[in-house]
């Protein structure tokens, strides 16, 4: 049959796929009922993982040459696929960070789909980039930058921190090469061994150096030893990475302390915020993360604490021509987009092609202004602080550090690791809560990382009592 050709439904098969029919009509009233269901279901349960042998048997092998249909192949995702995927944004999801996208937002991420918009550019996509950007603008004057700052959505706190921190060396490249100093042999990132692992990982893609700098009794990166950093490494420690909220426990650095010294080193400032830095748009967490609005950089993932579905990382330059200079692409097909005034989200970060990912975030704090944010974050710190409380109140269990954000680390008297890891299997197994083994200095240990506002004092104690 040719391209030209009609089925009996009329359509060429070369357009079966894109053309507005029955079928395709079908298909989009399939995938809204589902994801209505599941957007407006209060009860989706936690589910687990399915080893690949019970998928396999389940599932089997689900594509061919004639396709299986949507409703079959939405039948699997439902029945069989979805249920082998834990539900990250359940209240008693506890692990790791978790997610806890609002209504609005997750509704929304189906409209950034349907609207084919492509984030890019400014040309292609004014309208999305101009409603990204406000959102942007409305974090920076919450952490306290200047209105000029700006930035991008990202695909994830790495990338965005790899992106500011590239930025970061081509600016002191330049620097050094306006001044004629000589460029050093090593570049280096000065930050806290306790700074996330996506540091590291940016270090060895860039290839610099890591100077991993203890932190002091509270675990927090401070002034003293990032100036000890600082002397000894001199002009090759182009960049400080504060930590506004660490993955284990939550911790703010001394921010104020390593920003105090811009005023006699020259360094760039990033702060790593991915998870905590959203704590700023509470009273509860304000307090920690004064300095902040002298960072040359901040990244936060809305994916995390700002109520957003996957994946988005907000990353603001204090002076954005210096993310645009480090990372705008040159070609010739680009030079129409890459050769005009125009904001070009593409040219902030190491990326080309992007989804509006931040429109989700936009339309949920446009929807419920952002008092609706600061009481959801202030939910969760008081929760942490409440349910710390009771674990100390318990004399078989241990807290750790009392929580400074909303991660709550805690012990059980007489528990090996093993211990953890079979009362953690039986929670999930039990579809209870999902809450993993970790540790510290060698003492195995499990902690409560809560993001979202439906998680209660009565789950955690519910968790507590089940120990
Ligand atoms: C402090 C911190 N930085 C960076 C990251 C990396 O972010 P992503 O997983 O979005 O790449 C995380 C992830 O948990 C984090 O907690």
């Amino acid at each position: 049959m040719s391209k030209r050709e009609k089925t009996q439904t009329g359509v060429a098969p070369a357009n079966r796929m894109h053309t507005v029919s029955e079928e395709t009509g079908q298909i989009v009233d399939l995938v809204l009922d589902y994801s209505r269901r599941r957007m407006l279901g209060s009860d989706t349960p936690l589910d687990k993982p399915m080893s690949l042998t019970e998928l396999t048997r389940l599932a089997g092998s689900t594509i061919t040459e004639d396709g299986i249909g949507a409703r079959r192949a939405l039948g699997l995702f439902e029945n069989v696929l979805a249920p082998a995927c834990i539900t990250t944004d359940h209240p008693q999801y506890l692990s790791f960070i978790p997610t806890a996208p609002t209504k609005a937002a997750t509704a929304f991420d189906l409209v950034v789909s349907a609207s084919a918009v492509y984030g890019g550019s400014w040309l292609e996509g004014s309208g999305a980039v101009y409603a990204e950007n406000q959102a942007l603008a409305w974090l920076a004057a919450e952490f306290g930058l200047p209105s000029t700052a700006g930035g991008v959505f990202v695909q994830g706190g790495t990338l965005g921190n790899l992106s500011a921190l590239v930025a970061a060396r081509e600016n002191a490249k330049r620097a050094r090469a306006e001044r004629g100093d000589e460029t050093p042999i090593r570049w280096k990132i000065v930050c806290s061994v306790e700074a996330h692992s996506s540091i590291a990982s940016a270090a060895r893609v860039m290839d610099v150096d890591v100077v991993a700098v203890r932190p002091d009794e509270f675990g927090r990166l401070a002034g003293g030893a990032v100036r000890e950093a600082l002397d000894e490494h001199g002009e090759s420690a182009f960049v400080v990475v504060a930590t506004g909220g660490s993955t284990n426990f939550g911790i703010v650095d001394d921010i104020a302390s390593i920003a105090a010294l811009k005023d006699d080193h020259e360094f760039w400032l990033h702060i790593d915020g991915a998870y905590g830095l959203a704590a700023m748009l509470s009273p509860i967490g304000r307090p920690y993360f004064a300095g902040v609005e002298r960072a040359d950089s901040v990244i936060v993932d809305p994916h995390k604490w700002l109520f957003a579905p996957f994946d988005a990382c907000a990353l603001i330059y204090r002076e954005p021509e210096f993310g645009r200079l480090a990372h705008t692409q040159h070609a010739e097909y680009l030079d129409t987009l890459t050769q005009t005034p125009d904001w070009s989200p593409s040219d902030y970060a190491a990326h080309l092609t992007r989804r509006a990912r931040g429109l989700p975030l936009w339309f949920s704090l446009a929807t419920y202004g952002g008092g609706a944010y600061r009481s959801a974050l202030t939910a969760s710190l008081q929760l942490a602080r409440d349910i710390a409380a009771e674990i100390e109140r318990r004399p078989e269990l241990r807290l750790v550090r009392a929580p400074q954000l909303s991660i709550v680390v805690f012990e059980r008297d007489g528990w090996a690791a093993a211990d953890y890891e079979a009362w953690s299997a039986r929670l999930l197994n039990e579809q209870r809560a999902f809450v993993t083994p970790s540790s510290h200095a060698g003492r195995p240990n499990t902690r409560f990382a809560i993001v979202n506002p439906m998680t209660t004092f009565e789950q955690l104690v519910g968790i507590l009592d089940s120990m």
